[in-house]
This record gives structure tokens, C-alpha cells and sequence, in this order.
């Protein structure tokens, strides 16, 4: 059994059937991408993913647990972390105090008071921080204001933040969109570092060829809400059915 488990889910919007009897398994410690021309639904699915859409029929389970109609925080304390389009991070403050953000939150969803119930937990979750911070390779960086930073560093700083909270699952909707060449291979080193790191299972939506084949090990085509064929990049790489979905878009390889 995968660490998630999606099973014949289906979701219609109105009279449009967006998804239907979408089954995927995503295997603990893998890279598994999701891909498919505009209006696939590529991004109706991760929302089903994270409990902010309940499909109609079917079941998403992440160890075995259903993830259908939990608030975000608990979405986080099941170990699921998800990476938005647009780094999201407090522009305001610095890179540490960004990091350390998602530390004070509490288990009902809610933000500690007092930051630190103790001196050696402050200790402790600075240290815990300045780690992850490290692992992003922004240890150079703590003081900076986060909105002074490149989009690349916007990432890192985000990636930081998602990691801090220990996530088995990393759910990544587009995380180089709109990035110019040189970020976006920012972004492919940087999750190629983590992966090597750390063990976690990535999922994640992307159009661009050039960060699928650079990043995952197993592919869902998604081709009109059902998947179309499911392969490592080898096979899926010359699919005829997915030349197929693809036609009349332009692939950046
Ligand atoms: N809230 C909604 N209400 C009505 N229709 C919707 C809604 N959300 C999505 N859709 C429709 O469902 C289909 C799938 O949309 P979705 O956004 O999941 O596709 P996608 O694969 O993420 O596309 P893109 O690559 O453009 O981001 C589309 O036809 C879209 O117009
Ligand atoms: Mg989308």
C-alpha cells in the first residue's frame, strides 16, 4: 500500500465531471508527478489531496487515514505539507523569524501566546531552525527581509518553513511556474538535495517537462479528470497516449 491512496475518486462541478474514478498510489520516499494539459484536473485533485475539496465519490487516505474534510492543521499534524504556485512567507520579517513561524503553532490550528514556554525550548527551536535553514543552503541569509530576497531564495525560505514541521508528504502545485530558467534549476537542485537528505515523498503537479524528468520517478498522466496511463519517465516519455493528451501543447524538454 502506498503512503497515499487515492480510490475512485470522482468530482463534478456543475455538469462538468472534473475528475472521475481517479485511482493513484503514491509510494513512500518517491517522486511521483502529476501531469496534464490545461483543464486536466491537475489542481482538482490536489485540493481533494488536502481536504479542501470533498470529492463526490471515492476515498484519499495518507497511512491509512482519510484526509476528506480535515482543516489544514490537521492536515499538517497527518504530515502533509503543500508547497503553493507563489512562495508563500511573511515578507516583513526575516528569514529565521519566517522559519520559525510555523513553530509556534498549536495542535487545535492556533498560535502560542508566548512563543517559548521555556528557555531550552527557545533553544531548541532555533537550533531546529537554523538546521533546516542549512538544508536549504540559507544559513548565510537568517537577517534578511524575506521580501528582499530572490524568487529562487523565496522557495528555499518556503521549502524551510514546510520542512520544519517534519512533513512525510510534500504536496508541490506548480512549484517553479512563472520562474526564470536559471530559479527554476534553482528549485529542481534544491528538491533533489532534499530528497537526499531527508526521507519524504514528494507529489507533485508540474507542466514543465524539464523539472519532471529531472525530478520524478513514477508519472500519472492526467488527461480529461482520469488518468490516462500510469509509468516511470522512461516509458511515459514516448507514450503514445500521452504524445496524445499532449498534442497541440508545447512541451519544454
Ligand atoms: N470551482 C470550480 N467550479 C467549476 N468548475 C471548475 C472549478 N474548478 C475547476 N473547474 C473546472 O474543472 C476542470 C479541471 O480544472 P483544474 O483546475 O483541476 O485543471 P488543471 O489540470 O489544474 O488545469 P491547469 O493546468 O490549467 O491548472 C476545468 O474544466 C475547470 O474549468
Ligand atoms: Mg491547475
Amino acid at each position: 500500500m502506498g503512503l497515499l491512496e487515492v480510490k475512485d475518486v470522482g468530482k463534478r462541478f456543475g455538469g462538468l465531471q472534473a475528475l472521475s474514478n481517479v485511482n493513484l498510489s503514491v509510494q513512500e520516499n518517491t517522486v511521483h508527478a502529476i501531469i496534464g494539459p490545461n483543464g486536466a484536473g491537475k489542481s482538482t485533485l490536489l485540493n481533494c489531496l488536502i481536504g479542501k475539496l470533498i470529492p463526490d465519490t471515492g476515498s484519499v487516505t495518507f497511512q491509512g487515514q482519510s484526509v476528506l474534510g480535515k482543516k489544514p492543521h490537521e492536515i499538517n499534524q497527518l504530515g502533509i505539507s503543500r508547497i503553493f504556485q507563489t512562495p508563500e512567507i511573511f515578507g516583513d520579517l526575516t528569514v529565521l523569524e519566517n522559519v520559525l513561524i510555523p513553530c509556534f503553532a498549536k495542535r487545535d490550528g492556533s498560535f502560542r501566546l508566548h512563543a517559548f514556554e521555556t528557555v531550552e525550548a527557545e533553544k531548541d527551536l532555533n537550533e531546529k531552525a537554523l538546521a533546516m535553514l542549512e538544508d536549504v543552503n540559507m544559513q548565510d541569509k537568517l537577517h534578511m527581509q524575506a521580501s528582499s530576497l530572490s524568487r529562487g531564495d523565496k522557495r528555499r525560505l518556503e521549502m524551510a518553513m514546510s520542512l520544519v514541521q517534519d512533513p512525510k508528504l510534500l504536496l508541490l502545485d506548480e512549484p517553479t511556474a512563472g520562474m526564470a530558467r536559471a530559479d527554476t534549476n534553482s528549485t529542481i537542485d534544491l528538491l533533489k538535495e532534499i530528497k537526499e537528505k531527508r526521507d519524504i515523498t514528494m507529489a507533485i503537479i508540474e507542466h514543465d517537462m524539464h523539472v519532471v524528468f529531472s525530478l520524478a520517478e513514477r508519472i500519472t498522466v492526467l488527461a480529461q479528470g482520469t488518468p490516462l496511463v500510469e509509468d516511470t519517465p522512461d516509458n511515459i516519455r514516448d507514450h503514445p497516449k500521452v504524445r496524445e493528451a499532449y498534442l497541440g501543447e508545447t512541451q519544454q524538454t
